[in-house]
């Protein structure tokens, strides 16, 4: 593998790995959650070794694969826009090959080959192995699909080709399904029950990024804080485990801990923190090790106890606070975010009410909020009307945004005047003067270059801020570097 700077449209230079003995052209695109990013990696790399080197260039393209979304159904219009646009490419260049990769491949499956007619190719997030016989069957002329759901595949093997890097941050996957079945949710559907990937791999791959530079790893999962690790298998079948197997069982806390210690010069960020699976250990672990960041995301989806349990959230308002509770105080400086739905069937008012005073309550410094969008074959589609008219949805994200843009704003501030330490990643958007890193609350942080590069770890004192960004100068090295 070689490595290539080039720089993208917003002017950063992005590190690509290329075989130079590869002649053809893969374009490849994610749409969704950080783990389809993560997965188009692992795709990247399976396709390198059948001749593909990837490209940014989309009329230059042999293969063109688009890892999709289902969470709502906004996500998949986005992703059927994007296929009329291959689609004219596909009429000037008839050769160029249309696969679809991940969510939506594994809901729709075949009728992705009926109603798409210039889709060759439907593979779901389990299969990608599988993508060089695939790849023989369209050149064969036939359709190519499989979207078949694994029990053990956690792609451990598979050594990602990293795509659109910064060469300083990388995502690492170490979960893979769901098996919280919430009610609103297509994800247990698509991505299949949850698995933990080998800790040996993990550390491996952790290792293969720290001896490239990188300098920030963020382990990855639907749900982390429930990782199990005991030889393999699911997690809901760790009750039949062995006695050896139960006795050398790895779980969150003790991953997390060993990927810290191992490398004290990199930093260590997770997502996505399930509520009903934090456990104080996890907490412990973060309050132990400086360079695993003070930040949690961890979605609510509502403040109101009978919603959550519509939902089939496993805990109340009163425990997620309590958790907060427990949060702040085994560690004081933590920033947290959540997800948030509004407009589930049946929300009422009081409800809604009861979102925003949650919010109040535990001061989030971020917020992903979301009006409720019904998925087909989900639990909340089958039982339940989705009865709240679009205006009062609308409505009542609104107010939670403006929310969360009142608190995102003061919890920013509470860095005014302070020093804090920041990873550069990337010049400023705003400034060429300026780089752009973040602290390990997750907050943007922005400053002059002066002397530094990207990678390093630099301390910041913080001047001035606005809602989501804190500005300030450099003051030095911070021990990290
Ligand atoms: N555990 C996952 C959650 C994935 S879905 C993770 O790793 O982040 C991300 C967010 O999308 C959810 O937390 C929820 O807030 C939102 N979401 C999921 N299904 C939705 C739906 N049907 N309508 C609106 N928002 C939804
Ligand atoms: Fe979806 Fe709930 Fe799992 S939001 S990904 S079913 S934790």
């Amino acid at each position: 593998m070689e490595k290539v700077i080039e720089e993208n449209k917003q002017g950063t230079s992005l590190v690509l790995e290329q075989n130079d003995q590869n002649t053809k052209k893969l374009f490849i695109e994610s749409y969704g959650c950080q783990m389809n990013f993560s997965d188009s990696e692992i795709v990247a790399s399976i396709l390198s070794e059948q001749g593909y080197n990837t490209t940014q260039n989309l009329e230059e393209a042999d293969l063109v694969l688009v890892n999709t979304c289902s969470i709502r159904d906004k996500a998949e219009q986005t992703v059927r826009k994007r296929l009329e646009q291959y689609n004219a490419i596909k009429k000037i260049n008839p050769s160029m090959k249309v696969g679809v990769l991940g969510c939506m491949a594994e809901r729709l499956k075949s009728k992705f080959l009926e109603e798409e007619k210039i889709v060759d190719m439907v593979v779901g997030p389990d299969a990608y192995k599988d993508i060089p016989n695939l790849l023989k069957e369209v050149e064969e002329g036939r359709d190519a699909i499989n979207v078949i759901l694994s029990k053990e595949e956690t792609y451990g093997d598979i050594s990602p080709v990293r795509l659109n890097s910064n060469g300083v941050t990388a995502f690492v996957s170490i979960t893979r399904g769901c098996d919280n079945m919430c009610t609103f949710c297509v994800v247990p559907f698509t991505r299949g029950r949850e698995r933990s990937r080998d800790p040996q791999s993990i550390m491996s791959e952790i290792k293969d990024l720290y001896e490239k530079g990188f300098k920030e790893v963020t382990l990855l999962g639907q749900n982390v804080d429930s990782y199990l690790w005991y030889g393999g298998g699911l997690k809901k079948d760790f009750e039949k485990a062995t006695k050896m197997q139960k006795a050398t069982a790895v779980d969150f806390a003790q991953l997390l801990d060993m990927c810290a210690g191992a490398y004290p010069k990199m930093r260590f960020r997770f997502s996505t923190s399930n509520p009903q699976d934090m456990h104080d250990e996890v907490l412990y672990v973060m309050a132990k090790h400086h360079n695993i960041c003070k930040y949690i995301h961890l979605p609510v989806q509502s403040g109101s106890t009978r919603i959550l349990h519509e939902m089939n959230r496993q805990h109340t308002r009163e425990e997620y606070m309590a958790l907060v509770d427990r949060i702040y105080k085994i560690l004081p400086e933590i920033s947290l975010s959540q997800d948030m739905i509004t407009g589930f069937p049946t929300e009422t008012e009081e409800d809604h009410k009861d979102t925003l005073s949650l919010m109040e309550y535990v001061k989030y410094d971020f917020g992903y909020m979301f009006a409720y969008s019904e998925r087909p074959g989900t639990l909340a589609a089958r039982k339940m009307k989705d009865d709240v008219p679009e205006t009062i949805k609308k409505r009542r994200l609104q107010e939670i945004v403006d929310l969360q843009q009142k608190l995102g704003l003061e919890r920013t501030q509470r860095f005014l005047g302070q020093t804090v330490e920041v990873l550069i990643e990337k010049q400023s958007k705003r400034s060429d003067a300026h780089w752009s890193g973040r602290n390990s609350q997750n907050t943007m942080v922005v400053f002059p270059k002066e002397n530094y590069k990207v990678g390093d770890f630099v301390l910041v004192k913080v001047t001035d801020c606005t809602s989501a960004t804190l500005i300030g100068e450099a003051v030095g090295y911070s021990e990290m570097n």
